[in-house]
């Protein structure tokens, strides 16, 4: 297979993490015969320095010249946030990728590895029931992309309101990518809402439920938004598919992207109605740790995994990564956000971000050994 691949790194960890997903593309290609062409371009204050802008004309154009996009992380130091070059970052590069490319699905898989179990702040007890949830949520509807005013009122103080809205058809096609993805799971989807409030959400839950109807073998249940946040917490292996809003979406995937331990184990994909995706961690580009080569590269490998999976289709060298990054936790090798503060044991090798992507590299050389069907 020959694909192209838009490669934004962005800025802070995003630039130290993405050769290591490159490196593992590379080698996945070599090994299962398929050509990828990289394209990189900027993102984010790399971007401004550069163009002026956060997303330059220029950036979209190699993204829409390509199959996927694998994207690294934007944003600037926590004290610099009002200087030109970070105000707005985040949002102008994202919410212009979402909505240039009609990024409708935005898929992020929280799930606790077990050699990582004991990092999880939550008690034993509650991770040991097992963490393993797929949040689904709405990209491009809801307050993000309604209408934003500030304006004066009557006695001369100042007002500001953001516009929520759902659309029938919004609901229904990220309903329907909600259900197809339960089925490849433990069959159940979660929809959340605040349907004892919001007009849009009362129409949110009437649609999910029609739709509903065309999948028998999926169970589905409604929940509140605020009860949500509670039993993320709470009793996390009670979900499967969480199927939700956007604004919803983004503050609850924040609370259970702390479960895992480190946002250096969270992949995230957003996708379009054609299959087009761009692929990164949401971990953000954590300026704190930049620049000293001992960023998780995890997270952006498994961002490429997922761009295999969904797509390019190619769902066994997806599992291989995965597979190999369990390999490469399974000997110890550990970057230092995910070694436990109880102590280092005898088998634990913190390393740094170069060598935990070589670790992996050479562990997809064993796992495709042992997966490769009896060829001659
Ligand atoms: C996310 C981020 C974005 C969002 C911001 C940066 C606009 O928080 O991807 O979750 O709110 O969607
Ligand atoms: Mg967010």
């Amino acid at each position: 297979m020959k694909k192209i691949i838009a490669v934004l790194p962005g800025d802070g960890i995003g630039v130290e993490v993405m050769p290591q997903a490159i490196k593992v593309l590379e080698n996945v290609a070599r090994r299962f015969g398929h050509e990828f062409a990289f394209n990189h371009a900027y993102a984010g204050g790399a971007a401004f320095e550069k163009f002026g802008f956060h997303l330059p004309e220029e950036t979209l154009t190699v993204c829409k010249n390509s199959d996927a996009i694998l994207f690294g992380s934007v944003g600037g130091p926590v004290d610099q946030m009002n200087l030109p070059k970070w105000k707005g970052c985040e949002a102008n590069s994202i919410l212009t990728l979402r909505k240039t490319f009609k990024f409708h699905a935005n898929y992020r898989p929280v799930r606790v590895f077990p050699q990582l179990a004991s990092l999880s702040p939550l008690r034993p007890e509650i991770v040991e029931r097992g963490i393993d949830m797929l949040f689904l949520r709405e990209l491009l509807g809801d307050c993000y992309f309604g209408e934003h005013t500030s304006f004066n009122q009557e006695n001369g103080k100042r007002a500001a309101r953001d516009v929520s809205t759902y659309t029938e058809d919004q609901v229904s096609a990220i309903a329907h990518v909600a259900f197809k993805a339960a089925q490849k799971r433990r069959k159940k989807v979660t929809s959340v809402d605040k349907a004892n409030v919001l007009e849009a959400s009362r129409l949110w839950r009437t649609v999910v439920t029609e739709i509903a109807t065309q999948y028998p073998d999926v169970e589905l249940e409604h929940m509140l938004v605020d009860n949500c946040a509670m039993q993320i917490v709470r009793d996390p292996a009670h979900f499967d598919v969480v199927l939700t809003t956007n604004m919803f979406g983004d503050i609850l995937s924040d609370a259970a992207a702390v479960l895992p331990g480190s946002l250096g184990m969270l992949a995230s994909a957003s996708i379009n109605d054609a299959g087009f995706g761009l692929y990164e961690p949401p971990g953000g580009s954590a300026q704190d740790i930049a620049g000293k080569g001992i960023a998780n590269p995890i997270a952006q490998i498994l961002s490429a995994a997922l761009l295999l999976r969904f797509s390019f289709s190619l769902e066994t060298e997806a599992l291989t990564i995965e597979a190999a990054v369990e390999r490469a936790l399974d000997d110890g090798y550990r970057t230092r956000d995910i070694v436990r503060t109880s102590g280092v044991s005898q088998t634990t090798r913190v390393v740094g971000t170069g060598e935990m992507g070589q670790a992996i590299i050479d562990r997809i050389e064993q796992v495709s050994k042992n997966k490769a069907p009896a060829t001659v």
